[in-house]
């Protein structure tokens, strides 16, 4: 009698909405499809690195489609290849143990970083397939990344909320998103939530632009704006405004807090009164959006199709609508960023956006 497959799962790096939908997809496709056994690797590439795990039923899996976070916890420091304060290789380790667990795959949802492990514990040996997930949406090789889709709902629905007390104040309101070196979050949230002036890290703006267009409106009679800002938008200092670093991280920087400085400029150049929204983790929260959850869907089914074909080193991807694969390697070779040709940035110029650039 043939052995039942077994396969690993772990979520790395920071949560976001529609983790839970990719997880139950697999586990659920594994089951009914396959047969097969599904062991979930606790926070991340901890787990793996500690052999902490726990098996995945059909229970644990039913009744999360909705659920936000991850069942099986995620860190964004364990890497195997420098753990901890020292740096310690602990791949082999990390190897050994998914040996020891008779596994025969292990699916990683990651964005960048944890892709990037996934890819170099694939070149040891390691049979590995990816699903993208980041609501910064900076994965190369596929439209969209899970959990992007919920973080722009959230930072969309601020938008629309701050509108009120924008015009009742007659203020400036910026609202800082997310997104790391990336402009995603902001642009598509901007858009969505009609900002006046959406500035991203791809389209280097001038703050003396940004303050004619805020006069201009308020001369007009519009005696409010919206900016909405990226965290990852640089001064024309060309530094990043740098909230902490995290240890051991893939990528220590976190970013946040570059709206205070822009705020204080706008203030002092208009003498328009200026406020500050920093959005922060509320965008990585709440229940996956409609669109999350199928793509989630969509992702962990055909992460285990990958699994069954033997086709590793591969990630999930979604093309022109199309649920695909492509080489991990292709989604990690550099940051997906928005190009100014971008046909969206061309709708928001068209409708009077203003990028400062
Ligand atoms: O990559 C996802 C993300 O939420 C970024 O948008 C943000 O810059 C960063 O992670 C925040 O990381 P942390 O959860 O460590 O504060």
């Amino acid at each position: 009698m043939r052995r039942k497959k077994r396969i690993g799962i772990l979520t790395g790096g920071g949560d976001c909405p529609g983790l839970n939908p990719a997880i139950r997809a697999v586990a659920k496709t594994s089951f009914f499809c396959h047969g097969a056994e599904v062991i979930g690797f606790k926070d991340g590439y901890e787990g793996l690195i500690k052999n902490q795990t726990r098996e995945l039923t059909w229970e644990d899996v039913s009744g999360i489609l909705t659920q936000g976070g991850t069942i099986l916890g995620t860190s964004n420091r364990a890497n195997p290849f420098a753990y901890g304060e020292k740096k310690k290789d602990l791949s082999k380790q990390a190897l050994k143990n998914f040996r020891r667990l008779k596994l025969d795959a292990l699916i990683c949802i990651g964005g960048d970083g944890s892709l990037h492990i996934a890819h170099e514990l694939n070149q040891m040996g390691l049979p590995i397939v990816g699903i993208p997930k980041t609501i910064d949406n900076d994965v190369e090789a596929t439209d969209f990344t899970i959990g992007f889709d919920s973080a722009v709902a959230v930072a969309t629905e601020s938008i629309d909320n701050v509108h009120s007390t924008a015009e009742s104040h007659h203020r400036v309101m910026i609202v800082e998103v997310m997104g790391r070196y990336t402009g995603w979050l902001a642009l598509y949230a901007g858009v969505a939530g009609g900002g006046d002036v959406i500035l991203i890290p791809e389209l280097q703006f001038d703050i003396k632009k940004v303050c004619r267009e805020l006069v201009r409106r308020s001369k007009i009679g519009k005696r409010f704006s919206i900016v909405v800002v990226a965290e990852g938008v640089r001064l024309a200092d060309s530094k990043l405004v740098i909230k902490r670093r995290v240890k051991g991280s893939t990528d220590p920087i976190r970013l946040g807090g570059v709206s205070y400085r822009i705020a204080e400029q706008i203030e002092n150049a208009t003498g328009l009164e200026a406020r500050v929204i920093i959005l922060g983790h509320l965008q990585r929260g709440g229940k996956p959006t409609d669109f999350d959850r199928i793509l989630a869907t969509q992702f962990g089914k055909k992460a285990v199709d990958l699994v069954m074909e033997g086709k590793f080193g591969y990630m999930t991807s979604l093309q022109g609508g199309k649920i695909t694969s492509v080489p991990i390697q292709s989604g990690i070779a550099r940051l997906k960023k928005v190009t100014p040709d971008l046909p969206l940035i061309q709708a928001a110029k068209a409708v009077g956006t203003c990028f400062g650039d």
